[in-house]
């Protein structure tokens, strides 16, 4: 498609809507001209990650409203609204020399925000994401970072992370995740998000196809949307994802067989080894996201994926995002040897390494058996979280949800059982005008999914909040109907 003008989809409801105000914000501050020919709906579908009938439907609203004049065989044209400030346009006007990277990037993120933080005010805000709340930790972390001060290095750090770090990194996983790798495999990152990114230039040219779970991690799509990977979902049922239904070819697969994002599914034995079948017939990557695989509160913990990896198709992941707090930016790739150089001159090139003394000072804390003290109280922490969301759900919202209980992480998701999506969009939107910020499952999907959906955050409230929460939400699905008195 020709460089267009680019549209900040916003994020809030809908699809087709937030397509409607970005369009009609482009038009009403001049960056679209009045008699400017809008793309066929099929690029602008393919542009945005949008399906073509959501274009076309954005499209109809806005002939409807006067925006655009359609003319059959011809196309949408900007009609002439009158009262554009075509002043506006020297600062955000990006019709043309942005790269392809960079417009795929702003039409799959907004951009600069983190979806849905702006709902901060709310009273309750059961947002996937938050994190535990711990000011003990802050007070720990103060003291592990000025005691790193005092003797890392001030030089370039090493790209690949500090030594004493993946060492540590090791330690942990051969105990915790049966994991077994040596300091000379892990590659230290700053989170998952850049372990997508790095996967994406290592491994992918624009155009290969990438397998996500649907549902999945938003910000595994994004990020090798931006790339021009082209994203298959594969089927996830209550055993997370269904071998039987991954494509004939793809060049990797992001995969979270300890807990399946977002629906909490635990991926049995059997299906891990077709999983891993399917790549190592295909030499496909996989890339096992593990990203909460330290908090399991019940039930018999499966080792990672990567401990069945015997012909190196797995690349795995791990985060200090949910295990410490997101604000750390630190997280590690386990690597199969042949993939380890180009990873490295990657981060290399990337951004030389991450920050040596946060990396010291974590080193440390691992070391001293601080990390580990600190996983006993979050777990303590969040299994009470957890059981006031559960109790909550079944006095307030029985029979109206049905919650799949994985028995880990920091979430739970809840399939609404009598709604349709709309109804589910309305709950949402008034609970939001009590206090209560709710976010439905839809935006993990790349398929509408069967049956709406809630992701249910608990990390970020104590116990009595989510009580009250739970209590609230209850409230609310009487009120718009979806349940009785
Ligand atoms: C599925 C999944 N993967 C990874 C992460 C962690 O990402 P990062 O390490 O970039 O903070 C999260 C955090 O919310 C997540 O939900």
């Amino acid at each position: 498609m020709e460089p267009f003008v680019y549209l900040d989809l916003d994020g809030q409801g809908a699809r087709y809507a937030q397509l409607i105000r970005a369009l009609k914000g482009a038009i009403l501050d001049g960056r679209v001209a009045t008699g400017a020919r809008l793309p066929a709906s099929r690029a602008l579908a393919r542009e945005l990650d949008l399906s073509r009938n959501t274009v076309l439907a954005a499209y109809e609203q806005l002939q409807a409203e006067g925006f655009l004049l359609g003319r059959v065989g011809s196309g949408s044209f900007v009609a002439n609204v009158g009262n554009t400030v075509p002043q506006k346009r020297a600062s955000n006007t990006l019709i043309a020399p942005l790269s392809a990277f960079a417009r795929r990037a702003l039409a799959n993120t907004d951009g600069r925000r983190i979806p849905g933080r702006q709902h901060l005010d709310l009273r309750y805000n059961l947002q996937y994401g938050l994190p535990l709340t711990n000011p003990l930790l802050g007070s720990v972390w103060r003291r592990e970072v000025s005691r790193a001060a005092e003797h890392v290095e001030f030089d370039y750090p090493d790209a690949q992370g500090l030594p004493a770090l993946r060492e540590q990194i090791c330690d942990y996983l051969a105990r915790r995740r049966g994991v077994p790798a040596t300091p000379e495999d892990v590659l230290v990152v700053s989170g998952t998000q850049q372990a997508f990114a790095l996967a994406a230039r290592v491994l992918l040219e624009a155009g290969d196809t990438v397998v996500l779970e649907d549902p999945h991690y938003r910000g595994a799509r994004q990020s090798f949307a931006a790339h021009g990977a082209h994203a298959r979902g594969c089927r996830v049922d209550a055993d997370g994802l269904v071998p039987a239904a991954l494509p004939s070819s793809a060049r990797l697969a992001v995969v979270t067989p300890s807990h399946q994002f977002p629906t909490g599914a635990l991926l049995p034995l059997a299906r891990r080894v077709e999983l891993l079948d399917w790549a190592a017939e295909r030499r496909a990557w996989l890339i096992e996201d593990d990203y909460d695989g330290e908090f399991r509160y019940g039930g018999r913990p499966l080792a990672a994926l990567k401990s069945l990896d015997r012909d190196g198709r797995v690349i795995y992941i791990g985060s200090f995002s949910k295990a410490l707090f997101p604000a750390l930016r630190l997280g590690y790739m386990v690597l199969p040897a042949v993939l380890r150089d180009a990873f490295v001159a990657a981060k290399w090139l990337e951004d030389r390494g991450c920050n040596a003394l946060e990396q010291a000072a974590l080193a440390q804390f691992m070391g001293d058996g601080g990390f580990e003290r600190h996983l006993r109280r979050a777990a303590i922490a969040l299994r009470a979280r957890r059981a006031a969301m559960l109790n909550g759900l079944k006095k307030h919202a029985a029979g109206v949800v049905e919650v799949v209980d994985s028995n880990a992480g920091m979430h739970l998701t809840a399939w609404l059982t009598r709604a349709n999506h709309g109804d589910c969009e309305r709950l949402v939107a008034h609970a939001r005008t009590r206090g209560l910020g709710l976010y439905t499952v839809a935006p993990y999907c790349l398929k509408p999914p069967p049956r709406p959906g809630l992701v249910l955050g608990y990390a970020g409230l104590p116990p009595a909040d989510i009580e009250a929460a739970m209590r609230l939400l209850g409230q609310c699905l009487r009120e718009v109907g979806l349940a009785g008195d």
